[in-house]
């Protein structure tokens, strides 16, 4: 190896020993009779030392012709710092060089390689191998390595194989958008990369495979946000003979796992919340439950007393805002437009403060009365000292409305710690929603899903109010995973397909390989996926799933490192028998 050490490994212990390191150039300081360079590599860094007089003048000369960056070869003996550094692992040592070999001269960084980086996002993007040699990013890949590994380690204690499935799979109606590929050899027709494993898994299970898991790339095209990449990866798990229990449990013990060997925090039990209650008393199926702050309705007490907006509104309902009642009218005024903005969409904002000398104050005050007001502030449990936050309109909207809301007030209380976990499984998810551009019904989770058994006999009446055993698990208000019991028999599957709107025929063509599959003795079975990258970014506590990818794709879906997507030449469109405008 060109190097003995690294430059986060030497010691007081190490002292008098000859060693050579290698690595890049931090930083280099000239004082004139003494020159200190910092070395860093992936381990650390190490300080260098050369003195006019006593190390030789042709290392000097080399030493004073080196930039930042410069991949170096440095060969000396290791001694006691004079003035110590306690803010790295190395800093009791520096090496006194006597040789000195430059491995590759380095062009000037277009930003500092430093934790605190003066390089803006598209920079950092474009020179993306210079931003992973930052600490900060490095050590949010080493956090994904160990997860993956941690992981792996869990799965195969409970008897789960890897097995992994093709890319160039079958473009399918449902979802989100495919990326597709086109086919040479069958000019006309394209492959689709798969959005998730889900039939090839479900075919596994038939194969008799019993327990699959993978950790793998997905493809999707949709519209990307701080927790979306077009393509992210999954943990991706599938088990056969099993009820929906013996799931949320499995998958409760890799978090658990993960959450004890990855960041050492011994996870509490994992409450549960059906989907109608989510949406209730947090008006999102996927609630931040770091915090209360839950919903209250309010439409009996507040409707028929003269205040047309709540008189008309399908819902009325509030949040209390602990120790608020102290916001002035401007902050107050300036919630309101927080809410009205478009991006929210409120009509507006009715607020009832619980001041310290035990009156109440509202901003419908007209239409209510003291003990009117009273009543609302005991449903909430509200005391003196809060402020009551009400929202009024269509149920889905008000809900929608008041959950944005509800985050606000909590991000603005400081009550959403980025180090501080609450987890939550979300059960009972609806079976099916409807389209109402398209006019038809979609499946919620996925086709394959199945519907709860007391539930069936309503799938040809009221296909709305169908339940699914469909499941996400939610960490701090992101869905970190989610998974069902699957349909496992040819006949559902079938009618499955036709509530969504497939002709037989069509459902044969996009998904005949699996309902054939379910003629040969398919298990019941069940599974669930993990957004890995979005596991990793809570871990790491940050909102955006960008760093914890090696190389990302901007919000636009290009990686503007490679420059791509790109154009094709002619002669390549030619033979892939594509005709471009
Ligand atoms: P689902 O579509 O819910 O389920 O995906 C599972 C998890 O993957 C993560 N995820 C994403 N992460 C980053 N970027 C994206 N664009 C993105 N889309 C989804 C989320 C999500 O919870 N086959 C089923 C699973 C199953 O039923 O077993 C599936 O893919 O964290």
């Amino acid at each position: 190896m060109l190097r003995t050490h690294t430059c986060g490994q030497l010691r007081l212990s190490d002292v008098n020993h000859t060693v050579t390191l290698c690595g890049w150039v931090q930083k280099v300081r000239d004082k004139g009779g003494m020159i200190w360079v910092d070395l860093r590599d992936r381990y650390g860094i190490t300080q260098l030392i050369f003195e006019e007089g006593k190390t030789a003048p042709e290392v000097i000369a080399r030493v004073r012709s080196l930039g930042r960056e410069y991949v170096i070869s440095a060969t000396g003996t290791v001694q006691e710092r004079l003035s110590k550094n306690d803010k790295i692992e190395t800093g009791d040592i520096e090496i006194n060089v006597t040789g000195l070999e430059i491995l590759n001269p380095a062009k000037l960084p277009p930003f500092l390689i430093e934790d605190d980086t003066d390089g803006g996002d598209e920079l950092r993007m474009k020179f993306r191998y210079l931003d992973l040699r930052r600490n900060t990013v490095r050590q949010n890949l080493v956090l994904r390595h160990k997860v993956a590994q941690q992981t792996r380690l869990y799965l195969d204690s409970q008897e789960f194989i890897e097995v992994e499935t093709p890319v160039l799979i079958k473009s399918t109606p449902e979802g989100a958008r495919d990326f597709v590929v086109p086919s040479r050899m069958n000019p006309g027709e394209f492959y689709a990369l798969p959005q998730s494993p889900q039939t090839f898994k479900q075919l596994l299970m038939v194969s008799g495979f019993d327990r699959y898991y993978q950790i793998v790339k997905c493809f999707r095209d949709e519209d990307l946000r701080a927790d979306r990449q077009p393509e992210f990866t999954q943990i991706d798990c599938e088990m056969s003979f099993v009820k929906q229990e013996d799931v949320l449990n499995m998958f409760e013990g890799l978090i658990r796992h993960l959450f004890k060997t990855v960041k050492g925090i011994d996870l509490a039990e994992v409450p549960r919340m059906t989907y109608a209650d989510a949406m209730k008393y947090y008006g999102s199926d996927k609630p931040d439950t770091r915090f209360g702050m839950p919903f209250t309705e309010l439409n009996d007490l507040v409707q028929n007393k003269g205040f047309q907006v709540f008189d008309e509104a399908e819902l009325v309902v509030g949040i209390n805002a602990e120790g608020c009642a102290g916001y002035t009218r401007k902050q107050l005024d300036e919630l309101t437009d927080w809410v009205k903005r478009p991006q929210i969409g409120a009509k507006g904002l009715v607020y009832i403060r619980l001041n310290e000398d035990g009156t109440l104050k509202s901003s419908v005050d007209k239409f209510y009365s003291e003990s009117d007001l009273k009543a609302i502030a005991d449903r909430f449990g509200a005391k003196a000292g809060d402020l009551i936050l009400v929202i009024s309109g269509r149920k889905d909207k008000a809900r929608k409305q008041l959950n944005e809301l509800r985050l606000e007030m909590g991000s603005r209380l400081g009550l959403r710690k980025p180090d501080e976990f609450k987890v939550l499984w979300v059960l009972d998810f609806p079976l099916l929603e409807y389209g109402e551009e398209e006019q038809r019904w979609f499946a919620m989770h996925h086709p394959f899903t199945a519907p709860k058994p007391e539930d069936l006999s309503l799938l040809e009446t009221d296909p709305g109010s169908v339940r699914a055993n469909a499941y996400d698990m939610v960490i701090n208000g992101t869905e970190v995973g989610g998974g069902s019991v699957r349909i496992f028999q040819k006949e559902l599957q079938g009618k499955m397909f036709e509530i969504l709107g497939f002709t037989p025929e069509e459902a044969k063509k996009q998904f005949g390989f699996l309902m054939e599959a379910f003629e040969y003795g398919a298990p019941p079975h069940a599974g669930l996926a993990f957004g890995f990258d979005r596991l990793c970014s809570i871990f790491g506590g940050a909102d955006s799933i960008r760093d914890f990818i090696a190389f990302p794709k901007n919000n636009s879906g290009r990686d503007v490192m490679i420059d791509s997507p790109s154009t094709l030449h002619e002669e390549q469109l030619k033979e892939l028998s594509i005709q471009v405008r």
